[in-house]
């Protein structure tokens, strides 16, 4: 497995930031994954004139990496103008304990970027709901 370079996922998210889509906040911010197989996908958030539509930068990358056929994450870099970087959303951290459970997380921010804080994506969502129970077995008759 390729070892995982923060600096190097940390740009790979500045880079996908300047392609994001943020007029209503103007907080832009980018994200880089990481797969298993060392391929790194991009992504940056998109916003909605209907505010509630908007996409963060790492479900953008989560997705695109997902169909295009990944599926073993080691990591993700996210960046955006934050003091200490920010910190996925809860509906971000759902989706990386589903598709990326193991993954390592960086942050940083974007004036500061070679400041990295790490997280495991497993104590940033503990509890995480991850499947649907499957049905109780038929009772006895
Ligand atoms: N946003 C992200 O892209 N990722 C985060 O981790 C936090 C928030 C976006 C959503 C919205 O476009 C803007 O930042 C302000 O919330």
């Amino acid at each position: 497995m390729p070892k995982i370079d923060p600096h190097a996922l940390i740009t790979a998210a500045l880079r996908a930031r300047k392609n994001a889509f943020a007029p209503y906040s103007n907080f832009q911010v980018g994200a880089a994954l990481l797969t298993k197989s060392g391929h790194t996908v991009g992504g940056a958030n998109v916003e909605s004139a209907s505010y509630g539509l908007t996409c963060c930068a790492e479900r953008v990358a989560l997705f695109k990496a997902l169909t295009d056929g990944h599926r073993d994450f080691t990591a993700i870099a996210i960046v955006a103008r934050a003091p200490g970087g920010p910190m996925p959303c809860g509906a971000c951290r759902q989706l990386l304990a589903e598709f990326a459970p193991r993954a390592t997380v960086f942050v940083a921010d974007a004036a500061r970027p070679r400041t990295i804080r790490r997280f495991d994506i497993a104590k940033l969502l503990p509890g995480a709901f991850l499947r649907v129970p499957s049905k109780p077995a038929a009772r006895a008759k």
